[in-house]
């Protein structure tokens, strides 16, 4: 049985891959920073949690001893220059030295759509420049590896944070103010992520291959939150009113958003990531690369917007604090 190291594991993409490999026959082991936020996967067989400090590049050195291949899903969206750094540039630094240490011959990577790890300094969000730098930093140092770096367009499934988001908000609210209204996303189903994920390791020869993870149906944020309002039945279906704001009101309302504790729901580095269309580029490798047709979003997304979850209330509970 090959066994996987998995970074990130515990998170929206992370606990759909494990249930992926595990299915695949592989053994996992979840590295997080703590065990209880891997109470999702942990009942799955033939995986066990490791607590471990992902920073420290001799406790993540020795983490990966004995696994044949290394997962990273681990990100952030909001942080000061220094945290991007240390997440998406330094971490992976890390990861490649621990590979290399350990003996480990396959790396998926799981980087986001619009990052260009030829001209990082072009981007305009610390978001993607940095994600581009960690790139960068894997292909300078994983020659011996069978690398796959992955770059999806925004994620949706049950759980995410991104149209359960839109659906929650437009039942708390009478009209959608809505910063970015024009940018365009090319969403794919988290299940596709995952299992590109582990059909990229089913490649064991050093080399590296970088994928576009998009679904087939390119959409501007507006129409994805009425499509998400019309899923989840808000206002019978008829959604709410959605209001386009300028760039500067925009500005105004992530700045506003950033002064709240916690993770803002929008952030000004959000913002600017948006200026980079989130869609397939010509000519680049998609998931069909990997045999795949990634799935259609309205038949899944129905789904799991139409039904009433205790998640969805929670996402209320918290949403009406946040605007308190
Ligand atoms: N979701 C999307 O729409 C989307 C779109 C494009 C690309 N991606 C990429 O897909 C990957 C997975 O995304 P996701 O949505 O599953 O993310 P997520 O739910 O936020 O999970 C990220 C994981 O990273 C770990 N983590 C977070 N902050 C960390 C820190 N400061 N230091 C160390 N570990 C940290 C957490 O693990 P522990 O708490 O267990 O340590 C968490 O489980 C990321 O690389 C993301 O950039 C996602």
């Amino acid at each position: 049985m090959k066994n996987a190291l998995l970074l990130g594991g515990t998170g929206f993409v992370g606990a759909h891959v494990c249930e992926k490999l595990v299915r695949a026959g592989w053994s996992v082991t979840v590295a997080t920073r703590r065990a209880q936020n891997a109470r999702e996967v942990q009942h799955l067989p033939s995986l066990t949690v490791l607590e471990v400090d992902v920073h420290d590049a001799s406790a993540l050195a020795r983490a990966a001893a004995g696994h044949d291949a290394v997962v990273n899903l681990v990100a952030i969206l909001h942080g000061s220059p220094a945290a991007f750094n240390r997440v998406h540039v330094e971490l992976p630094q890390k990861i490649a030295a621990a590979c290399a240490s350990a003996g480990v011959t396959q790396l998926v990577h799981i980087s986001a759509l619009g990052a260009n790890a030829q001209n990082p300094a072009a981007l305009p969000s610390l978001y993607l420049r940095s994600k581009s730098q960690g790139e960068a930093v894997l292909l300078a140092s994983c020659s011996q590896l069978a690398l796959t770096i992955l770059r999806p367009s925004v994620i949706f499934g049950a759980g995410d944070k991104f149209l359960n988001l839109f659906a929650s908000l437009q039942k708390l609210f009478p009209f959608m103010p809505l910063a970015g209204a024009d940018a365009r996303f090319q969403p794919v189903w988290v299940e596709d992520v995952a299992t590109a994920v582990v059909k990229s390791l089913e490649r064991s020869a050093p080399g590296v291959q970088t994928l576009e993870a998009c679904g087939p149906g390119v959409y501007t944020l507006k129409e994805l939150v009425e499509i998400s309002a019309k899923l989840a039945g808000v206002n019978r279906g008829r959604g709410r009113p959605v209001i386009g704001l300028p760039n500067w009101a925009g500005q105004l309302q992530a700045r506003m958003m950033e002064l709240k504790p916690g993770d803002p729901l929008m952030s000004r580095d959000n913002l600017a990531s948006m200026q980079v269309p989130s869609v397939a580029t010509p000519g680049m490798p998609g998931l069909e690369a990997l045999g795949l047709q990634p799935a259609a979003l309205e038949p899944v997304a129905r789904d799991y917007l139409s039904q009433g979850s205790p998640w969805h209330d929670l996402l209320g509970v918290r949403l009406r604090s946040h605007f308190r």
